[in-house]
């Protein structure tokens, strides 16, 4: 295998350490530098058991400052680029906009100019570079709920196949226009249209991805499984925007970390791939799941803590239903999410009620504030 040299953004926080920890084991021969800034999303703790690993380095840095990524991918040799850092929370975007434009679309943008000036430096150019852009499904906009009971989806995975319904008979395809709602996702959607005007525009080679909704350790618990799940050890109050009845597609990030890799590797360059398992569910449906897993793991009476539940004012803007079609990365590269949605749920509810420190450590200090905030202290 050729030797890599790789910066991968964002590799402290959620996905991006699960890439990281990935990449370093499996690919002993490429180095791996991590560049991240550490903001409350991003932590070490994430990737203790490899920080001394040979291959690995990690840089605390800026990715919106341009001198410093040229510095750090002249000076490592950079050859690839795997770009996560963002910051990537729905609720977060509504209250501060501006942050988000500015680490999402000019971070990305800076990424990119660093990206060219270094690569059209070398004798071979662009040729041998990639610039792997990690994108979301909410890009596409909301789907509608034409089958609210649900209806026998028209195709599946190994994975999906236990019985999971479709809400609809859209879903979200390469081909289709963008339509972002929420201030996250509109950076989102302008980081990937910059993405692609950089190889229109000066034939850098990128591909982008679009995933959907990622689950697993390490998520920071301000989003929905990892929040529900402290609040349901805590006996805090389930906060549930609307009827809950809004769809996400789930995926284990270990399938998402396997779909990376093989794109990476065998992905056509200005290609887009979405990623997603064909895994539909009402939100309310996720929470008895997670009630009945943490309960039972717990060891409490079955169903002791559905009274947490608490029908809350909708999020502003709130997409009704995700839906990915991820029929070209499978028929294309033959990827396959391996893990069912409860098998996923039981590792990922055991592995937060087993790093009690990781947990605690996380929701403590700003954390409070911001949870108070977003929910009052209950
Ligand atoms: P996360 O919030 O857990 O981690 C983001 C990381 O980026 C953190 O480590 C943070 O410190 C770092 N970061 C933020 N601003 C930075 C900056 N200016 N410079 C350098 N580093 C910075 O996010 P995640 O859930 O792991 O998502 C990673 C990527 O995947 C994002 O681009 C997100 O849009 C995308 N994505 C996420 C999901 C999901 O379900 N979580 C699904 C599809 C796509
Ligand atoms: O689809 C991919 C996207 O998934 C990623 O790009 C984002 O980075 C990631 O945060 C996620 O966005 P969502 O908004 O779908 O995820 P979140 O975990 O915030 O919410 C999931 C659903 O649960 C959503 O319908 C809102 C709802 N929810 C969320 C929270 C935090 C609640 O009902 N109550 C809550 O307290």
């Amino acid at each position: 295998m050729k030797h890599r040299s790789i910066l991968i953004t964002g590799g402290a926080g959620f996905i991006g350490s699960h890439l990281v920890r990935h990449f370093v084991r499996k690919y002993p021969d490429y180095r791996i530098i991590n560049l991240d800034k550490l903001t409350y999303a991003g932590n070490l703790a994430n990737l203790k058991d490899i920080e001394n690993c040979p291959n690995y380095r990690f840089v605390k840095g800026d990715i919106c400052d341009i001198d410093a990524v040229l510095a750090l991918m002249r000076e490592e040799k950079i050859d690839a680029v795997i770009h996560l850092a963002a910051e990537s929370h729905v609720d977060r975007s509504i209250k501060d906009p501006f942050t988000f434009a500015r680490t999402n679309v000019l971070g990305t943008l800076s990424l990119l100019q660093a990206a060219r000036t270094v690569w059209a430096e070398l004798p071979e150019g662009f040729e041998g570079k990639l610039f792997y852009h990690i994108s979301t499904d909410e890009v596409y906009g909301a789907l509608q709920m034409t089958h609210p009971q649900g209806i026998e989806p028209p195709f599946s995975t190994a994975a999906s196949s236990g019985g999971h319904l479709a809400y609809g008979d859209r879903f979200f395809t390469e081909d289709l226009g963008y339509d972002p709602h929420s201030p996250y996702s509109a950076s989102k959607a302008s980081s990937d249209h910059f993405v692609r005007a950089f190889h229109d525009t000066y034939g850098l080679p990128v591909i982008v991805t679009n995933c959907s909704n990622n689950y697993g350790p390490y998520q920071f618990p301000e989003k929905f499984i990892p929040l529900f799940i402290n609040n349901i050890k805590h006996r805090k109050m389930l906060p549930v925007y609307g009827r809950g009845e809004n769809v996400r597609d789930w995926l284990y990030v270990q399938d998402h970390v396997r779909a990376i890799d093989l794109i990476f590797h065998e992905g056509q360059i200005a290609r887009t791939y979405n990623i997603g398992g064909f895994n539909e569910w009402k939100n309310i449906d996720v929470v008895h799941l997670l009630i009945e897993t943490v309960d039972r793991q717990l060891g409490r009476r079955p169903g002791e803590d559905e009274s947490l539940i608490s029908y809350v004012t909708d999020r502003a803007g709130h997409d009704l239903r995700y839906a990915i079609d991820s029929r070209r990365l499978q028929s294309e590269l033959g990827w396959e999410p391996e893990l069912q949605f409860e098998e996923g749920m039981e590792l990922t509810v055991r592995w937060y009620l087993e790093n009690e420190a990781w947990l605690d450590n996380v929701t403590s200090g700003d954390y409070l504030k911001y949870y108070d905030e977003m929910y009052g202290n209950r």
